[in-house]
């Protein structure tokens, strides 16, 4: 199986991944669904919609606080970082990921389509005021602050710049998504459950249009019945071989 996806990966011409929780698993961030997963703890919409937090600011605040705490401290794995080397080696064009993590950019990935967004990101309710916590450098005493995050430039409340259940997707990272699955002739899909549209539209449109899907998950998903290849493993154990058959390959 691992030497049928090496030699898939080496002869493809244009290969991109698609990337969801699971991958960051090894990191020790947790995943949705699934054993341990968040949305087993918590009810998602409670946490993860705009009812939510219109109803309950505070609470979404302390939940997304919580997990960008948890996130800063994670480190990128072996599974992110052999995609950034599968870039640099150019068989990888790009990498298209649910996670707000950040986990790929630390490891090195360049050509990075983030569709739900960034926890390190927050923004304005009411104007157009963004901010990069992690470049403005004020992350230590947002995280501290016990009071509503407020925009330093209208005064209304912030919010994390990540998607919400029930609210659309980026409109330019969703059409470049979609522009490179139509164009890709093989698709990566790593620690998905492949159940949240449109993002789940991904493998299944490189699919339809003629490519190769290579699936690594320790688990069946929605994915696996699209998929070419199966490696039912965790990421960083699959991408690790995987490295190293490629490297025999070429
Ligand atoms: P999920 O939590 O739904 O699925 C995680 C997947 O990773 C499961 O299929 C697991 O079997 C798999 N997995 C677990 N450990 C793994 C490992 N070590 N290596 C590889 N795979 C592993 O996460 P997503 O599919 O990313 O959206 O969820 C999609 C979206 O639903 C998220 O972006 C988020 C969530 O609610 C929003 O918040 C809008
Ligand atoms: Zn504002």
């Amino acid at each position: 199986m691992i030497e049928e996806a090496a030699k898939l990966l080496a002869r493809s011409r244009f290969a991109i991944a698609f990337t969801g929780a699971g991958i960051s698993a090894e990191s020790g961030v947790p995943t949705f669904r699934g054993f341990n997963g968040l949305w087993k703890r918590y009810r998602p919409e409670e946490l993860a919609t705009p009812e939510a937090f219109r109803r309950d600011p505070y609470l979404v605040w302390s939940f997304y606080k919580w997990r960008m705490d948890l996130i800063r401290k994670a480190r990128p794995n072996r599974a992110h970082y052999a995609l950034a080397e599968l870039e640099k080696m150019d068989i990888l064009k790009a990498v298209i990921t649910q996670n707000v993590d950040d986990l790929h950019r630390g490891a090195g990935t360049r050509n990075l389509i983030e569709l739900h967004g960034n926890i390190f990101r927050v923004r304005c309710t009411s104007c157009d005021y963004r901010e990069n916590l992690k470049e403005s450098g004020r992350m230590g005493e947002f995280l501290q602050d016990k009071e509503l995050p407020k925009c330093p430039k209208c005064g209304s409340l912030l919010r994390p710049d990540v998607v919400w259940f029930g609210e659309p997707l980026p409109r330019k990272e969703l059409e470049e998504a979609f522009k490179l699955a139509e164009r890709a002739d093989l698709i990566l899909v790593i620690g998905t459950s492949g159940v949240v549209y449109p993002a789940a539209y991904i493998p299944q449109i490189v699919k339809e249009t003629g490519g190769k899907v290579i699936e690594i998950n320790p688990e069946e998903s929605g994915i696996t019945p699209i998929a070419d290849v199966f490696l039912r493993c965790p990421a960083g154990e699959a991408m690790e071989k995987l490295m190293d058959r490629i490297g025999r390959l070429l």
